[in-house]
């Protein structure tokens, strides 16, 4: 029987995280645990987890291609210390087990091991294995019942206690029959873990040092290795591109649910993509085909979608955004955009703005009230409030080498058709004629038409 120091005690808990494989399956050029899920790095998500369940320390096992990447995504993850050992060669999940214990001061307690690539994975389920390795365990592991047929490792049962793990590509007929899966999770007595982590042989199908075999090694002396039974949701494993997409789903449902449960009504959860890092208010409506992203901001009674991008956007109340793309840019109050528009780069739009179809705005502040409805360029400009801009209006802000200003004051009317040559200003309550060319600034109040446009205003009468 081994004593375990800590009794599955949280506070001084660490881990170690399997992260070096190849990822031979996603047949990528990218690493495995880098792959993007919901807008983060699949590892990022693992990490997460660890630390929603109070680990305090984790030794990440990377690859000499993905140790500088998994490094800076730790690096994101506050109030856990990590550490990272790269395995130059990958011969296993036990070899990387054994090279981080290496670099690990040996310590009484639980330590728990999981893979890298189970992203659905939460801190609750980490927690709960942590717990199970109580002093009379030397290993709790999860489980799992799932569908057959399955590429995940077999869990061999003497009533309550797991014997052994079988690879599938280890199993007989009659293991492969087996419905109850290994997870990747474990929590070790350490002290046990060590004992036998240097037996481990790379005789099995793969030819690689397993990190199961501890297990069968550790039940066949008598120690008791606890089997934590799991929703299979939360341990998918990740090993190409179509548990990739359902790990996604998985993820993606989840932080649906979590909106849906703060008062966001989501039309269609399943075509609906968010990102972690949103606040999104009571009562708004997400219609499908939309994604919504980076640390996205959106006030109550909003309405978006159906089909748009939300990226880095701080979107005011009751504001509806239709067919759309929006990206690092901040939406007032009431705003209409769309369908069709495009507002990006630091476009500022104040209350009550309406942009309507095929008008793209690039870093320029619209002010309160200003329509832009129909098929406009507007980049570089300051527009003041209720000014109206005419369809096809153009701000030429490029003269081929560098980038120029339009201002245009409050309460304008741009005609039709108007092409604003920057920099240039149109003072307020000014008005162009449709297919004018603005090459001057105009002056408040003036009235102007024509290529170059030229003043139409009549000059008031001088009195003798
Ligand atoms: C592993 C388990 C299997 C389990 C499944 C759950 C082993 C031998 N098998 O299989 O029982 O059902 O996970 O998803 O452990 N890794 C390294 N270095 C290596 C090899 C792998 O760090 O040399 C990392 C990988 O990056 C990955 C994790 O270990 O994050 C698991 O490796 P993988 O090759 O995906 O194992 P599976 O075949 O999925
Ligand atoms: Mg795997």
């Amino acid at each position: 029987m081994t004593a375990n120091g800590n009794g599955g005690a949280l506070s001084t808990s660490s881990a170690i995280v399997l992260a070096a494989g190849k990822g031979v399956r996603m047949k990528s050029s990218t690493p495995k645990v880098l792959h993007e899920i919901c807008g983060r790095p699949m590892i990022w998500w693992v990490l997460r987890a660890l630390r929603e369940a109070g680990v305090s320390r984790a030794m990440l096992v990377t690859s000499t291609e993905n140790d500088a990447a998994v490094r800076a995504i730790a690096d994101t993850i506050p109030d856990v210390e990590f550490d990272t050992v790269v395995q130059a060669e990958q011969k296993g999940t036990g070899h990387a087990a054994q090279i981080a214990l290496k670099e690990l001061k040996p310590r009484d307690g639980t330590i728990l091991i999981a893979n890298g690539d189970m992203p659905v994975v939460d801190g609750p389920l980490f927690r709960s294995v942590i717990a199970a390795c109580d002093t009379l365990t030397a290993v709790a592991m999860v489980t799992a019942k799932m569908p057959l047929p399955s590429n995940f490792g077999r869990v061999d049962r003497d009533g309550d206690l797991v014997t052994r793990i079988i690879e599938a590509r280890d199993c007989d007929p009659e293991e492969l029959a087996i419905d109850e899966m290994n997870a990747g999770i474990y929590a070790f007595d350490e002290g046990a873990l060590r004992s036998v982590i240097g037996e481990l042989r790379p005789e099995n199908a793969q030819g690689e040092f397993y990190l199961t075999d501890t297990v069968g090694l550790l039940a066949e002396r008598g120690d008791r290795v606890v089997p934590v039974l799991s929703d299979p949701q939360l341990v998918l494993g990740v090993n190409d591109r179509t548990e990739l997409a359902k790990a996604r789903a998985a993820i993606n449902q989840r932080l649906c649910e979590h909106h849906m449960r703060g008062g966001v009504t989501i039309v269609d959860p399943a075509r609906t993509y968010l990102e972690p890092d949103l606040t999104i208010s009571s009562d708004v409506v997400i219609y499908p085909n939309t994604s919504i992203g980076g640390a996205t901001l959106i006030a109550r009674g909003t309405r978006i979608g159906p089909n748009c991008r939300i990226y880095a956007a701080t979107i005011g109340e009751s504001a509806q955004i239709t067919e759309s793309v929006v990206l690092d840019s901040t939406v007032g109050a009431h705003v209409v955009v769309g369908p069709f528009a495009h507002l990006r780069d630091g476009a500022r739009l104040g209350a009550d703005v309406q942009i309507g179809n095929f008008v793209e705005v690039k870093d320029s502040s619209l002010d309160a009230g200003v329509k832009a409805r129909h098929l406009s360029y507007l980049g570089d400009a300051e527009i003041g409030e209720n000014t109206n801009i005419g369809a096809g209006t153009i701000t030429c802000n490029y003269d081929g080498e560098r980038k120029h200003k339009t201002k245009i004051g409050k309460r304008v009317k741009i005609g039709s058709d108007t092409m604003l040559v920057a920099p240039v200003k149109v003072g307020d309550g000014a008005l162009t004629g449709a297919g004018t060319v603005v090459t001057k600034d105009v002056e408040p109040g003036d009235r102007v038409v024509g290529s170059p446009a030229k003043s139409i205003k009549k000059t008031p009468q001088v009195s003798s």
